[in-house]
């Protein structure tokens, strides 16, 4: 496999993070991408949203989740009250993985060796963010992220117990089970993890039955906004 994990640079912050990820190679998916879309939101964000990859649009602007799929993930948090500076925004695999036809760029959904390379930026994310809710946009995310097994239409909405990679675990009596010495500051008593349906997938639904996937979304995001009150 000519892939390998990315090496993120360690204690750079998130300005650091987004310096050097404009410069991976980890995979061979950096070729055709106009350049690496990094997370974006403010680095006190107590929700992270993982999205597959960036799209389109996207990958011109820099920015994850500014093209349709992400007018309806705002539409639906501004309807779920919750707040864009509560939330950061990112992707599993931060380049565009496209084939060309004619004047089209069609999306193509990363392969696990992808994933597998991409990991460390969004491990390194999670470690400066210290997010109390990780919600997973779509299967791609969940499967990234819990286990290969899982089922968006099973086991959507529910919030799961969950610590993300990169964040120090806190054991029951509020201790940080640290695995250094640095203790972990800043770091939430319990986190969480939500997995929902992608947005992309709200707008390809047919038209009879989109209104409710998109209500379905916004319920689901309520759970999240409930966990944070
Ligand atoms: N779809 C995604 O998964 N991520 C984006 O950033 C945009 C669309």
């Amino acid at each position: 496999e000519r892939n390998r994990p990315a090496d993120p640079p360690a204690g750079v912050g998130l300005e650091g993070l987004r310096a050097a990820a404009a410069g991976c190679r980890a995979c061979e998916l950096w070729e055709p991408a106009t350049q690496t879309v990094f997370g974006e939101g403010p680095e006190t964000a107590r929700i992270v949203f993982v999205g597959e990859q960036p799209g389109d649009q996207e990958d011109r602007k820099g920015e994850p989740f500014v093209g349709p799929a992400g007018r309806l993930l705002d539409k639906a948090l501004s309807y779920a009250r919750i707040d864009r500076r509560d939330a950061y925004v990112t992707n599993a695999v931060k380049h565009f993985g496209h084939i060309v036809k004619g004047k089209r760029r069609i999306h193509q959904t990363p392969k696990p060796e992808h994933l597998r390379a991409c990991r460390p930026w969004l491990e390194a994310e999670f470690a400066v963010l210290q997010p109390e809710v990780v919600v997973c946009l779509g299967a791609t995310a969940a499967k990234a992220l819990i286990s290969p097994s899982f089922r968006i239409t099973k086991d959507r909405g529910q919030l799961i117990p969950w610590t993300p990679p990169g964040v120090a675990a806190v054991a029951d009596d509020g201790h940080q089970e640290a695995d250094d010495d640095e203790p972990d500051e800043g770091a939430p008593a319990q986190t969480w993890m939500l997995a929902t349906t992608h947005p992309s997938a709200i707008l390809r639904t047919p038209d009879e039955a989109r209104d409710a996937a998109y209500d379905a979304l916004v319920a689901d995001l309520r759970v999240v906004a409930r966990a944070l009150a």
